[in-house]
């Protein structure tokens, strides 16, 4: 993205000199040329021009369209990462940065990324607000407590780069910097497989899911007290007021430390809230593990089987 970004912005330093210039240039000029030259100088009585206000207000107008249609053009080309591209989760904390690998890798301060392969980062905050910033990559985002921002990135050449949070934060906010290493692929796979202390993110969230109980509700075959989690991730499902909520993984976080706050319809608001009993990195556990579901629910769906009447009544997901 470095590439389109800079095209963008050198455009901009373009068009401020030139106009820049330019209007200094007349001011100069004009002065000069125009200047009172006797005592009995007296200016021109000019009453305007159509045609040049027509002029100043046009050429503006197509400049700034310009800038607003590549601008924008960058902006969604940033705002969407492929559907292929390498997730990996980011919690913010006063003061450094915690990394956490789909296979179970975790990180502090150290990101290590392979190279021409989109990464795309799901970042929160246990604290304060915090920036993520690789400025090599053109790569800049708030991270915020209680939510989930994302931005992606596909490193282009192997390399250690610079990682500055960008939002002050307290004392040592200066101090709350990392590296992002960017690996050949071969090198990758050799870094992913040296020492792995858990399992893989999703199947610790799965110890997890059956330490705090969660399976006695969310049981696979709709004969429990909560939604079935095979295979919602991504979809929409219905609430109880009738309101379509996209089930993501701002949904399963809010679902976790506020269960009442969104019910999905034909359920009643009976789970217990989980706040201050998961930390942030148990609740990306538990979030890639709800999303490891889909993948196991796709092969029974994949085959011509008829759907048993209660699974349309229970499964609250909106065709
Ligand atoms: Cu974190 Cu500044």
């Amino acid at each position: 993205m470095a590439g389109r970004v800079d095209a963008l912005y050198f455009f901009l330093i373009g068009i401020s000199v030139f106009f820049s210039l330019l209007i200094a240039g007349l001011i100069v000029f004009y002065a000069v040329k125009y200047r009172r030259r006797g005592a009995n100088d007296i200016g021109a009585n000019i009453h305007g021009s159509v045609i040049l206000e027509i002029g100043w207000s046009v050429i503006p107008l197509l400049i700034t369209m310009v800038i607003f249609v590549w601008g924008a053009s960058v902006f969604f080309a940033m705002a969407r990462p492929p559907d292929e591209a390498l997730n990996i989760y980011a919690v913010g904390k006063q003061w450094m940065w915690k990394f956490q690998h789909l296979d179970g890798q975790r990180e502090i301060n150290e990101l290590h990324v392979p190279v021409g392969r989109a990464v795309k980062m799901i970042m929160t905050s246990e604290d304060v607000i915090h920036d993520f910033f690789v400025p090599a990559f053109r790569v800049k985002a708030d991270v915020l407590p209680g939510r989930y921002t994302t931005v992606w990135f596909e490193p282009t050449k192997p390399g250690r780069y610079h990682l500055f949070c960008a939002e002050y934060c307290g004392t040592k906010h200066s101090g709350m910097v990392g590296e992002v290493v960017v690996m050949e692929p071969s090198e990758y796979q050799t870094w992913l497989s040296g020492g792995v202390p858990e399992g893989s993110l999703a199947s610790t969230g799965a110890k997890l899911f059956a330490d705090l109980a969660c399976n006695t509700c969310h049981r696979p075959d709709s004969q429990g007290r909560g939604p079935v989690l095979e295979g919602l991730y991504g979809k929409t499902v219905t609430m109880q007021n009738g309101e379509n909520v996209l089930f993501d993984e701002a949904y399963i976080r809010e679902s976790i430390l506020n269960p009442t706050a969104k019910v999905a319809a034909g359920f009643q608001p009976i789970m217990p809230t989980f706040q201050g009993l998961v930390s942030e990195e148990q609740l990306l556990q538990l979030i890639e593990y709800v999303k490891s579901l889909k993948a196991q629910a796709e092969v029974p769906t994949a085959r011509p089987v008829t759907p048993g009447p209660a699974a349309g009544e229970n499964t609250p997901v909106k065709k």
